[in-house]
């Protein structure tokens, strides 16, 4: 089974922007570039968990999924395959690029790049925040954050997410403008959410979480002094309790700056629906109504 959102890759005419956006207002450490010059953010001891490859247009490239161990690695290609998923086995340059003992990878319906890993590498008491924060970020067994895509087609997404992937669902968020289907695989609340867009496949966010309230609200009394649109207010979700800001990066990509989200427990937990996402706050602001939400394209008709 997939344990943990591992990483995360995108292409960007604006990489170099992040090595001040990352750390100075993420507050993520600047790690070791990579060999196509990608910029890459630490935000815990793993050697690094963002990748920002320089490119010709903001794109999603791929999202890393941390798997127990190679047993597990080579059983779950084992059951994608029985599927009829192509799995593609990563050479030695992608695996020594991403600092992974083993790789395998694929793509959705959609051709959103998922890959599987084992190993990735870690340099113990080698994390220290970009800036002054009083914590740092919630990672450990609940991986990297959340990713959220936008999809087509939510059913035959959660068709290929949870039947074939294994991917759990925790709820839904159902108005009238969206439906978004929310899923864990560690007790992070949701490692993955999918929405529906039809006519197009993207990704909406990433979120990261702090350990301290106080490192969310010193990064919205930054914003003031930064070139960065607040996209979505202060608020506080309805599902996964998290309090976050959602802010626009230099890539199209927005990022959930959160606080204080749920843990849920396989054993007693029981999927709802919601009706709205927030108990107050994330509200959308002109900006953020003025521009697609993310890194979204159209995809061909029929697909
Ligand atoms: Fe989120």
């Amino acid at each position: 089974m997939i344990q943990e959102l591992s990483y995360v890759g995108i292409g960007s005419p604006r990489s170099e922007e992040w090595r001040t956006y990352g750390t100075k207002l993420l507050g993520a450490m600047l790690a070791s570039d990579g060999p196509d010059g990608a910029v890459r953010l630490a935000v815990d001891d793993i050697n690094f968990r963002i990748a920002i490859h320089p490119g010709e247009e903001d794109e999603f490239r791929y999202a890393g999924w941390g798997m127990a161990n190679e047993t597990d690695l080579h059983a779950f290609v084992e059951h994608l395959e029985s599927h009829g998923v192509v799995v593609h086995a990563g050479d030695p340059e992608l695996l020594a690029e991403r600092e992974v003992a083993e790789l395998a990878w694929f793509e959705d319906p959609w051709g959103i790049r998922h890959e599987l890993t084992w190993g990735k590498a870690a340099t113990p008491l080698s994390f220290s925040t970009g800036r002054t924060m009083r914590g740092g970020f919630v990672t450990g067994d609940q991986g990297l954050g959340h990713v959220v895509f936008q999809v087509p087609d939510i059913e035959k997404a959660n068709r290929f997410y949870v039947d074939i992937l294994g991917f759990r669902l925790s709820d839904r968020i159902t108005t009238k403008y969206f439906s978004v289907r929310f899923y864990h695989i560690n007790g992070r609340h949701h490692s993955l959410a999918l929405s529906e867009f039809p006519g197009h496949v993207g990704f909406n966010h990433l979120m990261l979480e702090v350990e301290h309230m106080d490192d969310l609200g010193r990064l919205i009394d930054l914003l003031d002094t930064r070139d960065t649109d607040v996209m979505q207010s202060l608020g506080r979700h309805t599902n996964d309790l998290m309090t976050s800001v959602y802010i626009g990066s230099p890539s199209g990509l927005q990022i959930e700056y959160g606080y204080g989200g749920l843990t849920v427990d396989d054993l007693s937990w029981v999927a709802r629906t919601y009706g709205r996402p927030s108990y107050w706050g994330h509200k959308l602001s002109d900006v953020a109504k003025s521009r697609l939400p993310g890194i979204v394209k159209p995809i061909a008709a029929g697909a």
